[in-house]
C-alpha cells in the first residue's frame, strides 16, 4: 500500500536496515540519506566480502552528527540469528547484499546462490515473522501503538530481463537471466514475489541498470578502465566492444532506491534506467579523452562466455511515480574520474592483496592472446 502514512514511516525518524550498505551502492546509499541529516537513523548488515569495504562508509563514521545515526553490524544475510534482532527494529529493509560481479559468477557461482537465494529467503522469514508478531500485538512502538511490519525493498538488476537485442524492457516482461549471476538475481525477485502473494508481505523490487561513480570497485568496466589507465596498463575489452550498456549514476541510483521505497506500490517492481545508451567502445573511448591517455592502450581479449549484448529499460513506470534522473551523464563521468585521481589509496588498498591472483584468473590468459582493438570510435582506420 502507498500512501501519505506510508512516506512518514520512511521519513525522517524511520529506521532503515542496510543490507550490502559497505558496498559500492548501498554505501552511497547510507551517505546519501544520512548526510541529509534529517533524523533518519540506518543499520548497515555486511559481512565484509572482498567487494564490502568499512572504508566507503568513513564520511558517515568521521562525523560525529551522523555516527550518531548510524550503526554496523558485521553478519550474513543468510544467517536468522544475525537478521532477526535486526528486522524487529527496523521500519524497512533495504537489501544491496549480493555477489555482484558477472565475470565471477562464471568463475565461481556457488556464492552467488547462497547470497542471492538462501540470503533473501532469510530476510523474507525475518519479514514474515515481524508480520506475525505484529498480529499477535508484539510489535509495538515505543510509545506502545502497533508499529507495522517492515517494507522489504529488493535492489535488481536490468540484467534478470537477459540480452535486449531491441527495444525496451518493460517490467511486465519475463525474466530471462542468462549469466550464474543473473540467474541469482532473478531467483531472489521471485522468491520477493512468492512471499508479496502467499504472505501478504510488503515489497518491492527495483531493477538497475549498469551503475557508475566513486567507491566503484575495480573489478568493474568504469573503474578497472580508469585505475588501469592512470597506471599505464592493458585495458582488456571484451570481444568486439560492441556490447551496449545504459549508465546510470550511482547518487540517481541510490535516489531512485528511497524514491520507490516510499512511493511503490506493494508487489511491484520498477526499472531504473540510466541515462546514456553506448556501446562499451564509446565509453572507454570517453574515459581515455577526459584522462588525457591514449586509445593503443585498449587491448581486444577473449570474449565473456554467454556475453549480453544489450541492457535497455523502459522508465515510464518509475517516471509516473515522481522519479527523474538528476546528474547528466557528462557531469558523473568527469565526477567519477575526478574522484578516482583523487582518491588512489582507496582503490590502491583494493588492487592488492587477493586482487593480482583474480587478476591474473580472469585476465593472465587473456592478456596473453591480446591483439590491437581496432581504430578508436569516431577515427578512421589509420
Ligand atoms: P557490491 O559488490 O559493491 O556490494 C555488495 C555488498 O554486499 C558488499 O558490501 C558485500 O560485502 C555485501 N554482501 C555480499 N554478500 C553478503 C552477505 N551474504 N551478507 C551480508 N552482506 C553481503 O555491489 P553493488 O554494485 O553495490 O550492488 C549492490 C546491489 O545492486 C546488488 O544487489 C546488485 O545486484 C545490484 N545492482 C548493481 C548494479 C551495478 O551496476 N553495480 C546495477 C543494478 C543492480
Ligand atoms: P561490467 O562492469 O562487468 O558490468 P555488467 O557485466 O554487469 O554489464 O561490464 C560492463 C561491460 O563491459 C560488459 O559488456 C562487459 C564489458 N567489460 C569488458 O569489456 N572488459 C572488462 O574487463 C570488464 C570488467 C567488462
Amino acid at each position: 500500500m502507498t500512501d501519505a502514512a506510508d512516506d512518514r514511516r520512511f521519513g525522517p525518524g524511520a529506521h532503515l536496515l542496510v543490507t550490502g550498505g559497505a558496498g559500492f551502492i548501498g554505501s552511497c546509499f547510507v551517505r546519501e540519506v544520512l548526510g541529509r541529516d534529517d533524523g533518519t537513523r540506518i543499520t548497515v548488515l555486511d559481512n565484509l566480502t572482498y567487494a564490502g569495504n568499512e572504508a566507503n562508509l568513513r564520511p558517515v563514521i568521521d562525523d560525529p552528527g551522523q555516527a550518531a545515526r548510524f550503526r554496523f553490524v558485521r553478519g550474513d544475510i543468510a544467517d536468522p540469528a544475525a537478521v532477526r534482532p535486526l528486522a524487529a527494529e527496523a521500519d524497512a529493509i533495504l537489501n544491496f547484499a549480493a555477489e555482484s560481479h558477472v565475470d565471477r559468477s562464471i568463475l565461481d557461482p556457488e556464492a552467488f546462490l547462497r547470497t542471492g537465494v538462501i540470503g533473501v529467503h532469510v530476510l523474507l522469514d525475518a519479514c514474515r515473522a515481524e508480520a506475525a508478531a505484529l498480529a499477535a500485538g508484539e510489535r509495538r512502538t515505543p510509545a506502545g501503538d502497533p508499529r507495522p511490519a517492515p517494507r522489504y525493498l529488493q535492489v535488481s538488476t536490468d540484467e534478470v530481463y537477459g540480452s535486449v537485442e531491441a527495444g525496451r524492457s518493460v517490467e511486465s516482461d519475463a525474466l530471462a537471466p542468462r549469466s550464474p549471476y543473473a540467474a541469482a538475481k532473478a531467483a531472489g525477485e521471485l522468491l520477493v514475489r512468492s512471499y508479496s502473494v502467499t504472505y501478504g508481505i510488503d515489497a518491492v523490487v527495483t531493477r538497475g541498470s549498469n551503475t557508475f561513480g566513486p567507491y566503484h570497485h575495480p573489478e568493474k568496466l568504469i573503474p578497472l578502465f580508469i585505475t588501469n589507465a592512470l597506471e599505464d596498463r592493458p585495458l582488456p575489452l571484451y570481444g568486439d566492444g560492441l556490447q551496449q550498456r545504459d549508465w546510470l549514476f550511482v547518487t540517481d541510483h541510490a535516489g531512485a532506491i528511497e524514491h520507490v521505497l516510499r512511493h511503490g506500490l506493494s508487489g511491484e517492481a520498477y526499472n531504473i534506467p540510466g541515462s546514456a545508451e553506448m556501446t562499451n567502445r564509446e565509453i572507454v573511448r570517453l574515459l581515455l579523452a577526459a584522462l588525457d591517455k591514449p586509445w593503443s592502450l585498449v587491448r581486444t581479449v577473449a570474449d565473456r562466455p554467454g556475453h549480453d549484448r544489450r541492457y535497455a529499460l523502459d522508465g515510464s513506470k518509475l517516471a509516473a511515480l515522481g522519479w527523474h534522473n538528476r546528474v547528466a551523464f557528462a557531469d558523473g563521468l568527469r565526477l567519477t574520474v575526478d574522484w578516482f585521481r583523487s582518491n588512489e589509496t582507496w582503490w590502491r588498498a583494493i588492487k592488492s592483496g587477493d586482487w593480482d591472483t583474480y587478476y591474473e584468473r580472469q585476465y593472465g590468459r587473456r592478456l596473453a592472446g591480446s591483439t590491437p582493438a581496432g581504430s578508436e570510435p569516431g577515427r578512421p582506420a589509420s
